[in-house]
């Protein structure tokens, strides 16, 4: 996720590209720039670190012109530094781009336009697009940006600027946000519209693949085969904050319904073209070296060893090598066993958390050969470890991790597959079944998100006062455990979750008539010995909230109440599993009055040990 905006029309341009950027700044912060036409070339400004960085940069000579374009970065192909931050140009100078999203297909494109001369100065993918344009430039700037979007894969928000055409900008998306402000005698662009709040209320929201050319008086838009649009006026009635969180209450709630596009972006580039396969350029580690591992540890806290007891059961039941999961500040302390056929996978959101990055140094020295999963480019956790994998979820700005989660489930299961092909421990038929299912994961959890009505409802009518019970076996036990902390941790209801067959050794004593147990029943393989579970807590009058896949029509003879997910193979259930429990959890804290996105006595991330 990156923030970008664009200006025409009579005023300073670097006026409005600063300030829509500081408004953006939730969208990524690691970098920033701008570009702006200065009557005989195009001038660009930027440097790492945040927006305030780059004010400093230029506060004694900002960029003057009536045209221009900036970015607020948040890092997916090369780490945060100058040379990565955008706007990025061609050989020439002539044609700048910004971009939020990712070019799938860059690095064949890069090898091309090398082969053909051009000189590469960043990291990044973005910077293909800017030489694309370049080598198909044919004196007419919207054919041929039309020709570079022919080229390009992936997902995309595009604002392009040509020296040749210095009273236009063209702006274009495929999967991200682009929004159009119409002003009088000027128009912004902007990823979002707390961007432009301030200046307009008017806009025109672009569809996938609509491509605008706009101008201080004009604006043309067209589809993709270049046929005119017609567009409806949108007028914004949010406030500024609202507009921030995309018309959501809250930064959490507006992250749980980002969770479709966060696990696509996980996938994205990280499956064979085929449709049948996990491939993994990133990691290094060839397939001999990954075959010697025969121990592995996940490393995390909190939300992240939660997504690493998934990660365990998808390791082990998909590339059969052994894994223990430890919570960091446990396992630096005690004394593990590790040499160099040890593979240590820490996770972690932020990649700051210092008992995570703690244990990853420790594993280190001990001589364990060390992955990270994180969502931070250029975090002190992935400099650190041997090899990276990003989960591209875009920035979790709520303390509560919920897009972080999902994500770090949907890379775990991407990783056990990947393993269990180099190791052979699965049937081609078996990996290209469940890559297709993973496929369908993002419309699966868009249909769990498109009726939350149920879930505030039974939030409101149980209240949720005291204790709340989760129980589940095998990958529901996991997927209770996450629950219960987002309830515990936004609501300050107490909650835990038992493994459900354990209940009857100590905790049954607790369940008497009325306590809320959630009952996740969604593992096939464990399925009747989890129902006797629940009809053990029903049997002390528990008020029973079930949670079941799409077609089990058993589980509503035995519980209060049903909440249904998608049907998917058992293994992806915990990501579709969680969602109503995250919702469950925000409502609750809503009906009791909570700070959802700040909880009390909690920070986003933890520094200290
Ligand atoms: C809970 C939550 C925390 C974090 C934990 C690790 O909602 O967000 O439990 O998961 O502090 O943080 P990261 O993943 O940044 O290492």
């Amino acid at each position: 996720m990156c923030g970008i905006v664009g200006y025409v029309g009579d005023k300073q341009a670097a006026d409005f590209l600063l300030e829509g950027l500081s408004k953006l700044e939730y969208r990524g912060y690691d970098s920033a720039g701008i570009a702006v036409y200065d009557g005989s070339k195009i001038r660009v400004e930027k440097c790492v670190g945040r927006l305030a960085a780059l004010r400093d940069k230029i506060k004694d000579n900002v960029p003057q012109g009536s045209i221009g374009i900036g970015h607020t970065r948040w890092a997916t192909h090369g780490r945060p530094s100058d040379t990565n931050a955008h706007p990025h140009t061609d050989c020439s100078g002539d044609f700048v781009v910004v971009h939020n999203g990712i070019i799938e297909n860059y690095l064949t494109l890069k090898e091309d336009l090398i082969e053909k001369g051009h000189v590469f100065k960043s990291e990044t993918d973005t910077e293909v697009v800017a030489h694309l344009l370049e080598e198909v430039y044919n004196g007419d700037f919207e054919e041929s940006v039309r020709e570079v979007l022919r080229r390009i894969e992936g997902s995309y928000s595009l604002v392009f600027m040509c020296r040749q055409h210095p009273d236009e900008l063209i702006c274009t998306k495929q999967d991200n946000p682009l929004v159009i402000g119409l002003g009088d005698g000027e128009n912004f662009i902007a990823s979002d519209i707390p961007a432009i709040i301030n200046r307009t209320r008017r806009t025109y929201i672009l569809n996938d693949g609509e491509m605008a050319v706009v101008r201080k008086d004009s604006i043309k838009i067209t589809n993709r085969k270049g046929e005119p649009v017609t567009k409806k006026v949108f007028e914004v009635n949010w406030n500024a904050e609202a507009a921030e969180k995309g018309g959501f209450e809250h930064f959490m709630l507006k992250e749980i319904h980002e969770q479709p596009k966060a696990v696509r972006d996980t996938m994205s580039q990280r499956i064979a073209k085929d449709g049948k396969r996990i491939v993994m350029d990133e990691l290094k580690w060839n397939a001999d070296y990954l075959n010697n591992f025969h121990k592995i540890y996940i490393v995390a806290c909190g939300t992240a060893y939660h997504a690493g007891l998934v990660g365990k059961y998808y390791i082990e039941k998909l590339a059969r090598i052994p894994v223990e999961v430890d919570i960091a500040s446990e396992f630096r302390y005690r004394d593990p066993i590790i040499d160099e056929n040890t593979m240590l996978i820490v996770v972690s959101q932020s990649g700051e958390t210092s008992d995570t990055l703690a244990a990853l140094k420790e594993s280190k020295r001990r001589g364990a050969k060390t992955l990270a999963l994180t969502n931070v480019v250029g975090s002190s956790i992935a400099r650190e470890a041997d090899q990276v994998l990003y989960t591209w979820a875009g920035p979790e700005i709520a303390v509560a991790s919920t897009k972080a989660y999902t994500t770090q489930l949907i890379l775990f299961f991407m990783l056990s597959l990947y393993m269990a092909e180099i190791k052979g421990t699965q049937t081609e038929e078996r990996v290209a079944e469940l890559v297709a299912k993973l496929q369908q994961i993002p419309a699966q959890i868009s249909e769990t998100l498109s009726d939350v009505e149920p879930i505030k409802t039974f939030a409101k009518q149980y209240g949720f006062n005291e204790d709340v019970f989760y129980i589940g076996r095998s990958l529901d036990w996991d997927v209770a455990l996450e629950g219960a902390l987002k309830l515990k941790e936004i609501s300050y209801i107490h909650a835990e979750a038992y493994a459900a067959g354990e209940l009857k050794h100590g905790t049954l004593a607790l369940i008497v008539e009325g306590v809320p147990v959630i009952a996740l029943a969604t593992q096939k393989s464990v399925y009747e010995k989890t129902l006797s579970n629940i009809k053990e807590v029903k049997a002390r009058d528990a008020v029973v909230i079930g949670i079941a896949t799409e077609g089990d029509d058993e589980l509503g003879k035995y519980v209060d109440h049903v909440m249904k997910v998608p049907e998917t193979d058992e293994l992806l259930t915990p990501i579709l599993a969680v969602v109503p429990l995250q919702l469950l959890a925000y409502f609750a804290a809503i009906t009791r009055g909570c700070d959802v996105d700040k909880p009390r006595n909690l920070a986003k991330s933890v520094t200290v040990e």
